[in-house]
């Protein structure tokens, strides 16, 4: 797939209407109060807004946030599948649902950033979106409603992608966090205007991109998180470009159990364990250094505050389950990352959220802090990981896509980068 897109940049965008397409799908409060808990995807997307704003643009930007249901009769299903008793599903309950996804708490903390109103649109290509969006002047901003209250958006309808088109003369998608959907405003409404990317989804091709095609060496990937089953792409692509595969996280013991290690009571996913052998063949084969956990930390139950204690990899006892890489494995993977030109990093090494288990992956995130490589975090359990620990202004990239930088470093095309014109 060709990364060397047209951005904003190589397009005259003055005087035009811009459909902005940015992945504003940001966590909220779980008390339906509205709450935004982490604004970043907004702040991410702002320099692209205030470039096309101060050009002369008018800009209509887009975004889909969680996952809503648009049918009364879809919703009834997937919550009686939930386990909900259908007779307790109202029509009422599904319109709340829908409210609690509305961007219009989007629109008022861009608002704040940006520091100029941001008209809100009551739907997607209804009539308010369309005559907001007639009427909108350079140098305005409007925010359409969730797309995925648009029963076409997942299916990538073309009337969908055409009713969105026909508001605007040009689009610009920065949502990188959604370019592996192809849905029709991340993907369809390329079909009917001109298309160039934005800033963030230009430096995230810039740095994952990068680090795939032409790393400066030696590339070390550390890949943790608890299953192997969500990793293979990552592992098997990045066996054919790594020098050095490091594994943590709970699928170690995946590979452990795979080679005749006794796991306990360890997460493990039998299987993959075929998988995991053919990986460490592969890797051989390849000569591909593939690090695993020489020691870990064991505990007697899933909780914070569990009895632990250090063992051998392969060798946990019954009753006693892995949450964390132990020292010897520590001093390992960090002096692997030492050398290292670029690091890419997806998973993390334990179970960070317990402060009790989090000195793996908070080890590897202090020695990636400190190493002169490149640094990249892959988003999602990651990159909240070396926010948690303090480290995220230690790092050279913290990719705003969660599925969407698994699925880049996987190998796959991503629609919502295709689409985009080539430079
Ligand atoms: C994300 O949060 O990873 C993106 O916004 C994509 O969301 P989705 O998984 O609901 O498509």
């Amino acid at each position: 797939m060709n990364y060397n897109k047209k951005t904003v940049r190589d397009i005259d965008v003055a005087g035009k209407k811009v459909l902005l397409r940015c992945d504003f799908n940001v966590p909220m409060a779980k008390d339906s109060s509205g709450v935004i808990t982490d604004d970043k995807r907004i702040v991410a997307a702002l320099p692209t807004i205030r470039y096309l704003l101060e050009n002369g643009a008018a800009v209509i930007a887009c975004s889909h946030m969680g996952k809503p249901q648009p049918s009364f009769d879809k919703w009834v299903q997937k919550q009686t599948e939930k386990g909900k008793d259908p007779a307790t599903l109202t029509e009422a309950k599904w319109q709340k649902s829908l409210a609690e996804l509305s961007l219009k708490p989007v629109a008022a903390r861009l608002a704040e950033l940006l520091e100029m109103p941001v008209i809100m649109a009551a739907d997607v290509v209804g009539e308010d979106a369309r005559a907001k969006a007639a009427a909108l002047q350079p140098g305005q901003i409007l925010l359409l409603e969730n797309t995925r209250f648009e029963k076409g958006e997942t299916k990538n309808d073309p009337a969908l992608a055409r009713a969105m088109a026909d508001m605007a003369d040009l689009y610009v998608s920065d949502a990188f966090g959604a370019v592996h959907r192809a849905h029709a405003s991340t993907a369809g409404v390329a079909d009917y205007l001109p298309a160039v990317s934005g800033f963030l989804i230009q430096k995230e091709l810039d740095f994952i991109g990068g680090a795939l095609a032409n790393p400066k060496r030696p590339l070390v990937a550390i890949l943790g998180g608890s299953k192997v089953s969500s990793k293979i792409g990552v592992i098997n692509n990045l066996l054919e470009i790594a020098d050095t595969i490091i594994i943590g996280g709970g699928m170690a013991y995946t590979f452990s159990a795979a080679q005749g290690g006794k796991v306990g009571d360890s997460l493990l996913e039998a299987d993959w364990m075929d998988y995991s052998n053919e990986m460490v063949a592969k890797a051989a084969a390849k000569g591909v250094k593939l690090l695993l956990p020489v020691d870990t930390v064991i505990a007697d139950r899933f909780a914070p505050d569990a009895a632990q204690q250090v063992v051998k990899a392969g060798e946990i006892p019954d009753g006693w389950q892995g949450l964390d890489i132990g020292p010897e494995t520590v001093k390992l993977y960090c002096d692997a990352v030492k050398d290292a030109g670029t690091v890419i990093w997806n998973g993390p090494m334990g179970v960070f959220e317990f402060a009790a288990f989090a000195k793996g992956t908070e080890a590897v995130a202090e020695a990636l802090s400190k190493t002169e490589a490149t640094t990249i975090i892959g988003g999602g359990d990651s990159a909240a990981a070396v926010q948690q620990l303090g480290y995220a202004d230690k790092m050279t990239h913290i990719s705003t896509g969660g599925g969407a930088s698994l699925e880049f470093m996987e190998g796959k095309e991503l629609p919502g980068v295709a689409c985009l014109l080539d430079k």
